[in-house]
């Protein structure tokens, strides 16, 4: 297994691009299977998650080669309508072939994910969603078998709570249904804009985007379509900290800064200096202060920012208190924090955060344990005084493309050595 070897207490300065969005290359190479043919997706970024969506969709008869960033997919022919546990339990993303597949092969077997590091993570949604629009669901030896009963058809979907990947497979399920579907509180992540725009030059009918109430009007098929990936927010948002937690002064280039409003202006509040050009950030950090977050459905403040803005907050001058209110587990990092010498106290979920000076926070042995935690370990360690050594950085390339080389050229000293 690998681990990271991160000396810290050095500023990062010069430019670093942002990759394509994994949680926007998902459904959107997903997507490809509800029309056969030939597709065309750019900026798709080679992590460990695009990888086994690109395994799953093998399975099922999918073909594909990479040139750089642009991943062409044949899905002329389907061979298979199942997603195996052995996949889906390493990235449970999977489950968003669920809606492709009813579309287009009016059946799907789909292996149930079980809960994850960051909480239990049911995907109960999705398939109510499905069963309002025509879909028998049943649970067999840890399977989701989903089955068309007649036709899909065009129905009203709500969600109790907004949920990105139920909005996105209730969405490629509806397309080509018969009638009209609507979905009310649906998800507004920039991630469902991708594919609304990807499924609507497939020639789909989706009204309402970035709005948490969209219309979808059924269509007989869809074509197959050359399209690009937004660029990855929640990268762009772990630069951003990064920097205000080392210092320095960094261009952060190929990102969308109208997807961070919250990051920016907490940051803002922080007192770093934050400038938004037409496709960068520029970040300029310098004194910090303790501000406190709100973990929200977009816009507000993501879920997939908090730990590594509490990295922040332990280096920021005064108490912050961070409210995770999307997944009930995401403080795994806390105890990690803590063994660098953070100040941290959790109740339930509530983090408060009493900010220590540089010097006070030492690098030390800490341990991975999901994809946003490492990143936050990262962040404390390249600020934090010393030698720090995180292992199971595995979780790191699920999510960040080339992290330690773009870090390097920043001026990190970061090294991924074998344990
Ligand atoms: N929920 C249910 N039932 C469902 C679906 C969701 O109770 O059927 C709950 C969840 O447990 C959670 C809330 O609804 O409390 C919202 O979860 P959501 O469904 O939006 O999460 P997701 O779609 O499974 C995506 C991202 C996550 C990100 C969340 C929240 C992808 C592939 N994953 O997950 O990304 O944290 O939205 O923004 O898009 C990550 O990249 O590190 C990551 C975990």
């Amino acid at each position: 297994m690998d681990k990271l070897i991160i000396e810290g207490g050095r500023e990062l300065h010069g430019k670093v691009t942002v990759s394509g969005a994994k949680n926007a290359a998902l459904p959107l190479l997903a997507a490809t299977l509800i029309a056969p043919g030939d597709h065309i997706l750019h900026n798709v970024p080679d992590l460990r998650d695009t990888r086994t969506m690109l395994k799953v969709m093998e399975t099922l008869g999918a073909v594909w080669e990479r040139n750089g960033t642009t991943i062409w997919v044949n899905t002329t022919n389907l061979t298979g309508a199942e997603a195996p546990y052995e996949l889906v339990k390493t990235m449970r993303a999977s489950v968003l072939v669920l809606g492709p597949l009813l579309a287009r092969e009016g059946y799907a077997r789909v292996s149930l994910p079980g809960g994850c590091a960051i909480g239990a993570r049911p995907i109960n949604f999705h398939l109510r969603g499905f069963e309002q629009l025509g879909v028998e669901t049943t649970l067999t030896s840890g399977y989701v078998e989903a089955s068309v009963k007649e036709n899909l058809r065009g129905s009203v979907v709500y969600f109790d709570t907004p949920s990105v990947t139920g909005t996105e497979n209730i969405l490629m399920a509806s397309v080509t249904a018969k009638g009209t579907t609507i979905i009310k509180n649906a998800a507004r992540e920039p991630e469902v804009g991708n594919l609304i725009d990807m499924l609507n030059l497939m020639g789909a009918e989706i009204m309402g985007r970035d709005s948490d109430f969209l219309t979808v009007n059924g269509v007989d098929n869809l074509k197959p379509v050359e399209t690009t990936i937004m660029p990855d927010r929640i990268e762009t948002g772990t630069y951003i900290i990064a920097v205000a937690a080392t210092g320095g002064d960094v261009e952060i280039e190929g990102c969308n800064p109208s997807h961070l409003p919250s990051l920016v202006e907490k940051m803002r509040n922080a007192g770093v200096h934050i400038e938004a050009g037409e496709s960068s950030f520029t970040v300029k950090g310098n004194g910090l202060r303790s501000v406190d977050i709100r973990t929200m459905p977009y816009p507000g403040f993501p879920t997939d920012l908090q730990a590594q803005f509490m990295a922040l907050m332990c280096f920021a001058e005064g108490v912050s208190v961070i409210h995770e209110t999307i997944f009930e587990n995401r403080f795994m990092h806390v105890a990690e924090l803590q063994r660098m010498g953070a100040d941290i106290k959790v109740d339930g979920a509530t983090a408060i955060i009493k900010g220590k000076k540089r010097e006070e926070i030492c690098g030390a042995q800490v341990m991975a344990t999901d994809l946003r935690a490492s990143a936050s370990l990262v962040i404390a360690a390249l600020a934090a005084q010393g030698k720090t050594e995180i292992s199971r950085i595995y979780h790191l390339e699920r999510g960040y493309e080339n992290m330690v080389e773009k870090l390097q050229k920043l001026g990190a000293v970061i090294n991924k050595v074998r344990e």
